[in-house]
């Protein structure tokens, strides 16, 4: 049976802007009232130049940064005025990030860095919690090397560390900002296979930057910025067209 269109899309944008310098001389608008819509089991390249506004978009997507102007919705609830424990709450427990660079806690172990966002949203690790660190870890391909620190794994291995730790919470939407820009390209068509992968798997959706033209071509729909604007949405033959300019109701 199709969950699709069961409950709300996990991401809406509505008219979203984002200046940096506000109300300084400085001041800049670098995205300019972006609409947008992702569904659960969406698989989204998001492409376009540096300086296009790629992580800045990420960024509000991710709860990190606050739009100067427009809403943005995650799974149903608007989030531009929302308290920072919300904001905290919800970043937790519904989003997923993986970055160019793993960010891994070094004087941890890999089991202990994915246990990490568990750990901030509900302190001590039950018996539960490890098991299911342990599984996702063996699913990216490192069952045996849970107690390796960072600096004892390869890149490849370290960045699925990370795809996992992104993971453990079972995020409803997965945000890439470039995560295989660092690795050799084999490296790199294995950590995207994790991403197919946990779409398939879990349902998440995924919004995944990247410069690889190999990778964005393997994803069913691709999102351009160009000079921090929405220029062209497409959906790979085969998938539904994404729609655009949905109003909210
Ligand atoms: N903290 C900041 N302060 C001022 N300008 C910024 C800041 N972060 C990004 N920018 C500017 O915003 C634009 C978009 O940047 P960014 O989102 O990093 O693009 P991309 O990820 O596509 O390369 C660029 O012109 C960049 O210089
Ligand atoms: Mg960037």
């Amino acid at each position: 049976m199709s969950d699709r269109d069961a409950g709300p899309d996990v991401l809406r944008l509505q008219g979203l802007r984002k200046s940096y310098n506000v109300g300084k001389p400085t001041e800049v608008e670098v995205l300019h009232g972006l609409d947008l819509r992702l569904q659960r089991h969406d698989f989204a390249a998001l492409v376009g130049a540096s300086g296009s506004g790629k992580s800045t978009l990420l960024n509000l997507v991710g709860l990190l940064d606050t739009p100067t102007a427009g809403e943005l919705f995650l799974l149903g609830e608007a989030t531009r005025d929302m308290d920072d424990a919300r904001r905290t709450a919800l970043r937790g427990g519904a989003i997923g990030f993986v970055f160019q660079f793993h960010h891994l806690i070094q004087a941890f172990t890999a089991l202990e860095n994915v246990l990490m966002p568990l750990m901030v949203a509900t302190g001590k690790p039950g018996r539960e919690h490890i098991d299911r660190a342990r599984a996702l870890l063996a699913e990216v391909g490192l069952q045996g090397l849970e107690q390796r620190k960072p600096d004892q794994l390869s890149g490849g291995q370290q960045q699925r560390v990370a795809v996992a730790r992104a993971l453990v919470t079972r995020p409803a939407l997965l945000l890439a900002d470039e995560p295989t820009g660092n690795l050799d390209s084999h490296s790199a068509a294995e950590v995207f296979e994790l991403f197919r992968k946990f779409n398939r798997e879990f349902g998440c959706a995924v919004l995944l930057v990247t410069h690889d033209p190999r990778l964005s071509e393997q994803c069913d729909r691709t999102v351009a910025l160009v000079d921090g604007r929405i220029a062209s949405d497409t959906a790979k033959a085969g998938k539904t067209e994404p729609e655009k300019g949905a109003r909210v109701n």
